[in-house]
């Protein structure tokens, strides 16, 4: 019998919370989820559910009709999800993805806890966004939703740069206008000599570094990093990337993406069950996720 299995007694009153997605398989969630549970006494599970593409619509309102207090989304739903939810919380209904479904009447309200987890864990660290120049690194998916987060949490100027300038260009056009503000830039990849001199707070939002490849970095020169005061890279397997190294060689705090993992799972318990998690909880389990993504570097 498992730890899980001997803690948790389940009976009439347990609570049900899980994650649809398409895979599944290797969530790191229900350790985040049920390690809390049995920590704060909370008498709830958390369980993976395997849903297909076309079977979304079908796993809300199954999820609702079986009073699933609440769900955490992950790829590839978490934009299919939107058009069956009852509410939306502003900053995910900018962005246009959510990873976090919380009860309410006649449905589930959406939030993106991946953003607000972010911004946790770089608080945790004390990189605070607000009056910041930020260089976002990549214009993909990830970095889509981050470009949302800085606007909202009040970055003073956000440069895109990008390997495909034109999709930087695209995604500085929308963020703009539908933030109504003129503060985010895009800028070539290579051309990262043209920006301020300034120092900045940089978010590396792309794929290269992460595990098999973990020699690379999006930008390997000095120089760039000599720009720098603190980073973010979202990777978090291996630990410690490429960009990372190159941050720390250049001087600069710098931290991977597990807490932003950790905390888009915080911020999820939070809001189902009106509860605060304490520090000490938070570093607990950090310390387990850190042993089960360990990879050999
Ligand atoms: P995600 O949804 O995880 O953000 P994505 O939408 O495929 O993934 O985006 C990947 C990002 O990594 C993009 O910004 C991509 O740059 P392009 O838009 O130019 O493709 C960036 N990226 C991936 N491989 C790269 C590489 N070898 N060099 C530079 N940028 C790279």
């Amino acid at each position: 019998m498992s730890e899980i299995e001997k803690m948790i007694e389940i009976d009439g009153k347990t609570k049900i919370c899980g994650l649809i997605g398409c895979p599944v398989e290797h969530t790191l969630s229900p350790l985040i989820h049920n390690t809390i549970a049995i920590h704060q006494g909370d008498n709830l599970v958390y369980v993976p559910f395997h849903v297909e593409r076309d079977r979304v619509e079908d796993a809300i309102k199954g999820a609702y009709a079986l009073n699933l207090k609440g769900l955490n989304v992950t790829v590839p739903h978490k934009s299919a999800v939107i058009p069956y939810l009852k509410e939306l919380d502003p900053l995910a209904e900018k962005i246009g993805a959510v990873n976090t479904l919380v009860r309410v009447d006649g449905g589930y309200k959406g939030y993106n806890t991946d953003m607000t987890g972010l911004k946790r864990a770089m608080e945790k660290e004390n990189i605070i966004i607000e009056g910041r120049d930020v260089i976002l690194l990549g214009a993909g998916g990830a970095s889509r939703a981050i470009a949302f987060l800085l606007v909202f949490q009040k970055a003073e100027c956000i440069y895109i740069l990008n390997r495909s300038l034109d999709k930087a260009q695209a995604l500085a056009d929308e963020v703009n206008r539908m933030m109504q503000t003129d503060i985010v830039k895009a800028v070539a990849l290579d051309a990262y000599s043209d920006l301020p001199d300034k120092k900045f707070l940089c978010i590396q939002g792309t794929s290269v570094g992460l595990y098999p490849n973990c020699d690379s970095a999006v930008i390997e020169d000095a120089v760039f990093y000599e720009k720098l005061d603190a980073a973010v890279d979202i990777i978090y397997k291996p630990a410690e990337t490429k960009f990372m190294k190159l941050c720390k060689s250049a001087g600069i705090k710098v931290c991977n993406g597990l807490g932003m993992l950790l905390y888009q799972g915080i911020d999820a318990y939070e809001l189902w069950n009106g509860e605060h998690i304490d520090d000490v909880l938070c570093d607990e389990i950090y310390k387990m996720m850190r042993e089960k993504t360990k990879v050999e570097e």
